[in-house]
């Protein structure tokens, strides 16, 4: 059947009908909301280039979650600020540190959320790398020690799950073994699998004071240009025992989301990053977008490629916005 029969329009006609036939759903149970938490009492420090987010002391996060939590959004990623830096990344295992402790406490008074911690020592590190360093190369299974001993100590102040994100060969599998073995088993692993050397992660950066001071992260983050590659870095993934996988950038991606939810059957993420943020935060400032309709449109984009969970600076106004409309 075709013209004049068939009449696509015909099922746009009302709000009614479009909202019946409707493919693709945004819901806040979809959301990961990152966290950037900081030494201190009393901090809020907005993050200029990421207009509205903040690094919070503990007793100011607190407030957010519940914030959050009211809008409909229970899990949360954790990132932050350590009191000292050293080539190895000691304070990221210091279980006196900022993120262990604001760990312990949110999981005190929030039993119910979902704590997942991004496992990776490029804020712990002073050269801002995401490995351990000789000269100038970056160490791959010297590194590998290293995470496991970060992810035990999230998991030990109540992590909900773990989600490594320095892409370092192999390190799902040593988690696994590492969590297994000290009786975490139940410990889900959210690997940031296919992790591209974006130019994208630049306010982050800032957020997180974690920017290499040499060189740059190609030599370990994925080529933008490949995504056969991508098959290979999850399929990896998923043998050594990850449970979700992360795929970030999202929005110059949506192609790799796709294929990789064609090619897998674990759950799918996909990570908004700063600078995604960053750029319809700063055209809707200026009044050259309509900040409300083009962040659900471009989560929606991020769905209907394949993604289940989308971690988003957005998560918030997205979920006062998705709330609004039922
Ligand atoms: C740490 C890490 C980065 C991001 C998440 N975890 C930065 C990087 O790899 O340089 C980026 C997140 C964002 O841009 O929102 N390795």
């Amino acid at each position: 059947m075709t013209f004049p029969q068939d009449r696509l329009r015909r099922l746009r006609r009302t709000e009614t009908i479009r909202r019946m036939v409707r493919e693709t759903r945004l819901q806040t149970a979809d959301f990961i909301y990152p966290l950037f938490v900081t030494g201190g009492v009393g901090v809020k420090e907005p993050i200029e280039s990421m207009p509205g987010i903040y690094r919070f002391s503990v007793d100011n996060i607190f407030k957010e979650v519940e914030e959050a939590c009211e809008l409909g959004i229970f899990a949360f990623l954790l990132f932050s600020t350590p009191s000292y830096k050293d080539e190895k990344g000691t304070s990221a295992y210091d279980p006196d540190e900022v993120l262990q402790y604001a760990i312990k406490l949110l999981k005190e008074k929030y039993p119910e959320i979902l704590l997942v911690t991004d496992v990776c020592i490029c804020s712990y590190t002073n050269h801002g790398h995401c490995g351990l360093i000789k000269g100038k190369e970056i160490l791959n299974d010297p590194t590998l020690d290293i995470l496991a001993k970060v992810a035990l100590t999230h998991v030990q102040a109540g992590a909900d799950m773990i989600a490594p994100s320095d892409m370092m060969d192999g390190r799902v599998k040593v988690l696994r073994t590492s969590l297994d073995k000290k009786g975490y088993s139940h410990i889900p692993i959210m690997s940031y699998a296919v992790k591209y050397a974006s130019a994208f992660y630049c306010p982050f950066r800032e957020a997180s004071h974690s920017s290499p001071q040499f060189g740059d992260r190609s030599s370990y983050q994925m080529d933008p240009a490949n995504i056969r590659e991508a098959l290979r870095e999850t399929q990896q993934d998923v043998l050594e025992g990850a449970d979700i996988i992360m795929i970030k950038p999202a929005l110059s991606y949506l192609d790799v989301i796709r294929t990789v939810r064609e090619n897998i059957n674990c759950p799918l993420a996909a990570y908004n990053v700063s600078g995604e943020y960053s750029m319809v935060k700063a055209a809707a400032a200026n009044g050259w977008l309509d900040e409300r309709k083009v962040v659900l449109e471009k989560l929606l984009a991020i769905k209907r490629a394949g993604a289940d969970i989308i971690c988003t600076y957005h998560a918030k106004d997205a979920a006062r916005w998705i709330n609004k409309e039922h």
